[in-house]
């Protein structure tokens, strides 16, 4: 009879741990984006083009979320659309109780400038301007002293591996480094969001490696979510999340490890 009692009991505690565990989890996720209904047609003459197919989604702050697909699935144009690069044809789009699709040019600019960083695959860095004025631009937009950006560049070239290519310009650069720099200048305003659209795409696969580290480190420390875009499903395996795009509609969504927190 004890024996049934102390084994019911153990039994009652390893239940209320678990869903305290539950509980625990989902108190951490906190959204930081909400997708509903997002469609994006474009119009190429006569013909129309369905890219993105009612698309909805939540992505919780401090997660690592990589969009996966093949070429042409739509995984660019969902990502231009969530960063404010482009407006999507329906839906909505809340980036931290903001509805982005709402704001005029003007309030998404400045939007942008305060809560978004963007990595390209083909680092679209400045030609004439070195390392340090590369990654200082964003702060000149937003109107930050020049003492104190290039304080912040040199600061974020030395996190990224580049404290001897502060005044090299991108044709001194391995494709590497300027991917480097242009990961500083992704980070240097501090965003809360960092898109990334085939960050690795013209890396070869150590580089690649030694990039994803970088950018999932960093945004890691500072509690950033990292919005990834990837063919590559050893890339796409790093990240928390993996929402795998079909024809312009979420295929499936695969959870690897505890998202957001
Ligand atoms: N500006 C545009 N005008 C017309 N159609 C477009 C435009 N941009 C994208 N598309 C179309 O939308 C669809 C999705 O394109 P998107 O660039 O998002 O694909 P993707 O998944 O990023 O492909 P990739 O892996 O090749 O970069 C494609 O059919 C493409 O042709
Ligand atoms: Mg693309």
């Amino acid at each position: 009879m004890i024996n049934i009692c102390l084994e019911s009991k153990k039994r009652a505690n390893f239940i209320l741990k678990g869903v305290c565990n539950i509980l625990n989890v989902a108190d951490k996720r906190e959204p930081i984006i909400t997708i509903s209904n997002l469609s994006k047609i474009y119009r190429v003459g006569e013909e129309k083009v369905i890219a993105l197919e009612n698309i909805n989604l939540v992505i919780n702050k401090g997660e690592f979320c990589c969009f996966l697909g093949t070429s042409g699935s739509g995984k660019s144009t969902l990502l231009n659309v969530l960063a404010g690069l482009e407006k999507p044809t329906r839906g909505n789009i809340r980036i931290k109780n903001v509805n982005i699709e709402k704001l005029n040019e003007k309030k998404l600019a400045a939007f942008r400038q305060d809560n978004i960083g963007f990595i390209f695959q083909a680092y679209n860095l400045v030609n004439y301007l070195n390392a340090v004025e590369n990654v200082s631009l964003p702060l000149m937009f937003k109107g930050v002293s020049k003492k104190e950006r290039t304080k912040k560049a040199v600061e974020l070239l030395k996190a990224v591996g580049l404290p001897k290519h502060l005044r090299h310009k991108p044709t001194q650069m391995s494709g590497g480094q300027q991917q480097r720099v242009g990961i500083a200048r992704a980070f240097v305003t501090n965003p809360d969001i960092v898109f990334a659209d085939e960050p690795t795409g013209n890396l070869d696969s150590k580089t690649s490696m030694e990039v994803l580290d970088l950018m999932t480190g960093l945004a890691k420390t500072n509690n950033q979510t990292l919005i990834m875009v990837t063919h590559d499903v050893n890339i796409a395996k790093r990240a928390d999340r993996i929402i795998y795009i079909l024809d312009g509609r979420i295929e499936k969504i695969e959870e690897r490890q505890s998202v957001g927190g």
